[in-house]
């Protein structure tokens, strides 16, 4: 007889359903897993031959076939452990058919308890997307399950516990929707920042309208801590960037069992050495990497020139697009890739240039070469490019409290506020992803702006990008005033920010 027991399985960070078919036949004992399975399917018979026997059960002295079907798609991980083993349980008339409108899924130990899985909350909303009712995962993955809404879940803690509640013997209760209870996580805040006014400036307008952002400064002017207070100030999430933010977290295993849902936005601070494969994800099953991790969110690149020139260029395209594209022998995948960068470097080698203690030791041919590893492409894209100077003695000892986050944080979120009214029905959600075809619809310049735009263009040597960019910082910088139509000073303060000379020395 044929048992067939629904599950779902991932490609990326999208889930699709799997059906576990199980098959009895005559000959000798054997255990075969076909359609695809990698190392960790197939060795799913020792762990559910054990579970089968601390059911109580015993184990089909017969020919077992297990196909994952479609056949023809890759199967990867220790999910299947479950449905295999209800297939198993049927198939040999200890349980009865299970319910065709539920799906299973889990990791079984030797014990029979149920362990975690990635991916869950893709795959719950595929099992959701597939008409399925019911889904039956491990306990510590339930939380997440209910974040697909229209599901019924149900968190077992063990094999056993589950075929009790599918004979009717003791009914497991159904898995309670998570809901965001309170927050402890504290964010450094900016209120330790003492003067940096432009810089706090920046960092402001680069989370309102989520622009990319360059810090450049001597050793201590405080670059890697203005960064790091960037999370306290970034506008809050929709349930929807929630989700998509969580979707990729999920499948690379960092989900929180007691807080399945992202509700900050993520901040990913990868150190210089990561390597390509680890910035933009892959392997052969790919996994996404920090660009994917970082979505909805920031990327902050400390040490900017430090990092190999493969790993900087390899963010050139996702910058663009917002995804990532990874080819592989099996296909082509996308990964969502929507982060907003932000970098932090030192002007020279020694650190010092530019400073007004005059202490730089690098001669101009060796500050060329340190700022050429960073390529023109990559800086192109960058919207804000801003010097972070040494703190002044009368600033750092000054008395009065700055401002701090919660304070900016209403600024940028009302400001976002006007970026979500302006973008209702067209899937954008802020100013930087406005297309080029959009620009010409809400940053309309007058006589005196359009002036400004021109002389800049010829005297700063822009691009035809770097044209589009600062019409969009100007729209957010506008937006934080609460003006209907970007005005000059807004337009001005947008190009002063484009000052690429910065580099230049
Ligand atoms: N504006 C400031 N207000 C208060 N403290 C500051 C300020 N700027 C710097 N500091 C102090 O200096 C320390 C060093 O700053 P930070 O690590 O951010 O420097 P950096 O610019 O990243 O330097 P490096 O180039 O060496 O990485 C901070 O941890 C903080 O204690
Ligand atoms: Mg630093
Ligand atoms: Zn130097």
């Amino acid at each position: 007889m044929v048992v067939s027991i629904r599950s779902l399985g991932l490609t990326g960070i999208a889930g699709y359903e799997v059906g576990v078919e199980c098959f009895l036949s005559g000959g000798l004992p054997a255990f075969d897993v076909v359609g695809l399975p990698d190392a960790a399917v197939r060795e799913s018979r020792e762990r559910v031959r054990a579970a089968v026997k601390n059911c109580g059960a015993k184990f089909p002295v017969s020919r077992i076939t297990i196909n994952l079907a479609p056949a023809g798609r890759k199967k990867e991980g220790t999910l299947y452990d479950l449905p295999i083993f209800l297939g198993l349980m049927t198939a040999a008339g200890e349980l009865d058919t299970p319910p065709q409108d539920a799906a299973f899924l889990g990791e079984l130990s030797l014990t029979g308890a149920l362990r975690p899985v990635r991916g869950v909350l893709p795959m719950a909303m595929a099992a959701q997307r597939a008409g399925i009712k019911t889904l039956y995962v491990p306990a510590e993955n339930a939380a997440e399950a209910t974040l697909a809404e229209g599901l019924t879940v149900y968190g077992a803690e063990t094999a056993e516990a589950l075929v009790r509640h599918l004979k009717g013997q003791q009914r497991l209760s159904p898995a309670v929707p998570w809901q965001d209870g309170d927050d402890i996580a504290q964010a450094p805040d900016l209120r330790d920042v003492m003067g940096q006014e432009n810089c706090r400036r920046a960092l402001e307008i680069a989370a309102a309208g989520s622009h990319n952002l360059l810090l450049i400064g001597s050793p201590g002017a405080g670059k890697s801590m203005l960064a790091r207070r960037l999370p306290s100030i970034l506008p809050d999430m929709t349930r929807q960037e929630a989700l998509e933010a969580t979707e990729v977290w999920s499948v690379a295993g960092l989900t929180d069992p007691r807080h399945p849902l992202l509700t900050h936005r993520p901040f990913r601070a990868p150190h210089h050495t990561v390597s390509a494969v680890a910035l933009s994800g892959g392997g052969s099953f790919p996994r996404p990497g920090e660009i994917s991790l970082s979505h909805n969110g920031v990327l902050f690149l400390d040490e900017l020139p430090e990092f190999h020139k493969d790993v900087l260029e390899a963010l050139r395209q996702p910058l663009e697009d917002g995804e990532v594209t990874i080819t592989r022998a099996s296909g082509t995948l996308r990964l969502p890739s929507r982060f907003m960068l932000v970098c932090a470097m030192n002007p020279c080698r020694c650190g010092w240039y530019g400073h007004p203690s005059g202490r730089c030791t690098c001669t101009d041919a060796q500050v060329q070469k340190y700022v050429s590893r960073i390529s023109g492409p990559l800086l192109d894209r960058i919207d804000l490019h801003v010097r972070v100077p040494s703190v002044e003695y009368e600033a750092m000892r000054r008395r009065e409290t700055p401002e701090d986050s919660a304070t900016v944080r209403a600024r940028v979120n009302a400001a976002r506020a006007r970026q979500h009214v302006r973008f209702t029905g067209t899937g954008i959600s802020c100013n930087a992803h406005m297309p080029p075809s959009m620009l010409a619809e809400f940053c309309t310049l007058d006589d005196a702006c359009e002036k400004l735009m021109q002389n800049a263009f010829s005297k700063l040597g822009l691009t035809a990008r770097s044209h589009d960019r600062i019409l969009r910082v100007a729209r957010t910088i506008a937006d934080l005033d609460g003006a209907e139509s970007i005005e000059p000073a807004h337009l001005a303060e947008a190009i002063q920010y484009r000052n690429t000379d910065i580099l230049k020395g």
